[in-house]
Formats: C-alpha cells, sequence, structure tokens
C-alpha cells in the first residue's frame, strides 16, 4: 500500500481509539477564529499530538486540535489550527488532516483564512466568498502515486467550491446584512508576504484574495468528492496597495476584530448547508 495511504489509515486508528463521533461537515478555523471551536457544544476534543504522526502547527495563535460537538443540531469536526506548507511540511502532511476528516465522516468541508485582498475594491475587514483558486505555486497534494481509496488519478477541478453552498452562504449573509465580496483565492508559499510587484502578479492572473493556505487543502478534499465552500477574511490589503508595511500582527489584529461577524455567518451558513443536506438525503 501507498505511504501516504497508510500513514492517514494510522491516524484514522488512533482517532478511532480515543472519538466515537461521526461529523457532518467539517470546519477549518484561520486566524482569529480560533475561538469559534469554544463557542459550540463541545462532545469532545482531540489535540494533534494525541494522534501519532500527526502534522503539529508551529505558527503562534494557531492552536493544534480538533474539537467534535454541535453547531446548533449539526454534528461538526473544528480543526482549530491548520498546519501550513510554509512549516516545511510535506504538501501530503498539510492535507491529512482534511482526508481524516473525511474518513471520519464529513461530507461538506468548511474552510476559512485571514488572506491579503488584491482586488483594489476590497477593503481591510471585508469577507469575501471563495469562487474558485489558484493553487498552482504550491505543490498539487495528489502528486505521488494516486490514492485510488480516496479519489480518481486526474481529479475534475470545474467546480471545486460547491455551487449550491456558495447560493446559500450567499443568502445567509444577505439575510444577517453582511456584505459579503465573492473571488479567487491564490495559495503562495509564504511565509513572507508578497512584494508589491508579487501582488500586482497575482492581480494579473485573476486573483482577488492571497494567501498561504486553504487552496491545497480544497484540491485534496475536491479530489475525494466531498463539497467545500470557503471564506475569507481580508485582513489587510496586499503589500504595496497602501503605504503601510505588513505585519502578522496586523493581520491577527484585524481578523480579531471582524471575527465575531464572521462567526455569526458560519454558524448560520452551516445550519442551513445542514438543512440542504438533509433536504437531499430525502429526495
Ligand atoms: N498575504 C498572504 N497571506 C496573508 C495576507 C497577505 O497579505 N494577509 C493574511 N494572510
Amino acid at each position: 500500500m501507498n505511504q501516504v495511504y497508510e500513514k492517514l489509515q494510522r491516524c484514522y486508528e488512533s482517532f478511532q481509539k480515543k472519538i466515537d463521533f461521526k461529523p457532518q461537515i467539517a470546519l477549518v478555523l484561520g486566524s482569529g477564529l480560533g475561538d469559534y471551536a469554544e463557542s459550540i457544544r463541545v462532545e469532545a476534543e482531540l489535540p494533534y499530538q494525541e494522534i501519532e504522526e500527526f502534522p503539529v502547527s508551529t505558527v503562534p495563535g494557531h492552536k493544534g486540535r480538533f474539537v467534535f460537538g454541535y453547531v446548533e443540531d449539526v454534528p461538526v469536526v473544528i480543526m482549530q489550527g491548520r498546519v501550513h506548507y510554509y512549516e516545511g511540511y510535506a504538501i501530503q502532511d498539510v492535507v491529512l488532516p482534511i482526508r481524516l476528516m473525511k474518513l471520519m465522516g464529513a461530507k461538506v468541508l468548511f474552510l476559512t483564512n485571514a488572506a491579503g485582498g488584491v482586488n483594489y475594491d476590497f477593503h481591510a475587514g471585508d469577507f469575501m466568498l471563495i469562487r474558485d483558486q489558484i493553487s498552482n505555486f504550491v505543490p498539487s497534494p495528489l502528486i505521488g502515486p494516486n490514492l485510488d481509496e480516496l479519489g480518481p488519478r486526474f481529479c475534475d477541478m470545474s467546480e471545486v467550491y460547491d455551487k449550491d453552498l456558495r447560493e446559500i452562504i450567499k443568502k445567509t449573509a444577505a439575510e444577517l446584512g453582511i456584505p459579503l465580496q465573492e473571488g479567487v483565492y491564490i495559495q503562495l508559499t509564504g511565509p513572507n508576504f508578497e512584494t508589491p510587484s508579487e501582488v500586482k502578479m497575482c492581480r494579473i492572473l485573476g486573483a482577488d484574495a492571497v494567501g498561504m493556505s486553504t487552496a491545497c487543502e480544497g484540491t485534496a478534499a475536491n479530489h475525494m468528492g466531498m463539497k467545500v465552500c470557503g471564506i475569507s477574511c481580508i485582513s489587510n490589503l496586499g503589500c504595496g496597495m497602501t503605504d503601510q508595511p505588513l505585519s502578522h500582527t496586523e493581520v491577527q489584529e484585524m481578523a480579531d476584530r471582524v471575527a465575531p461577524l464572521f462567526k455569526k455567518l458560519i454558524t448560520a451558513s452551516i445550519v442551513k448547508i445542514a438543512e440542504q443536506i438533509k433536504d437531499e438525503e430525502m429526495e
């Protein structure tokens, strides 16, 4: 068997020994959102260190654990902290948690992150619904022998971010009176922020927001046939778009400031998404 798949299986066995919970929706929390996990009805927690061979995040402000519980009545698994490619992990390790959450039973993946706006119509503090992604600046997590147990060798990428889920989130935001931008997310490796020329490049390539995560996770989830949706918190405008230099502190502060609204949008969206899954299952 393939090494990547064997490791995933070992992590899954380690999870099964400790936790008896079947999530419907998997949620990945980006910067500023970490404490969302504490606001749900928590059933169980699993620190990443307790899963043998699991990649553990080294970024300040990123906790490292799975939280299992209920958003209203919806069973969810939450990643409180993710690992990034720039931490030095192989890209297959970066997406291992996503694959693991699929094995746990999650059908839907809800991705969140803090990102830099490269679209001049955006402002710091905006939310952007991810319509599509550009992931070619990091290696594809699907490189290597295909994991046939998970998905096909050459997977279609025509709708990584599910259209129905996007509609639900847009409608939810409108109902809550939360303005929502929409656009393309581009993942660069980081950990350095972009130069002004790189931000310009991202814009020319068709991106609206730039970050250091998410797209590789979207690819891995799409490979497995998960329904994916994502929202970026535009914590700052890209370097060179203002006369300010960028800092992680600034990113963190803005993400923290808009977090209450972000959480409201996520909760309401999750409830609506679960309703749609229920309707589909009854059809
Ligand atoms: N660039 C890359 N990643 C980011 C940024 C940015 O400007 N802001 C938050 N994450």
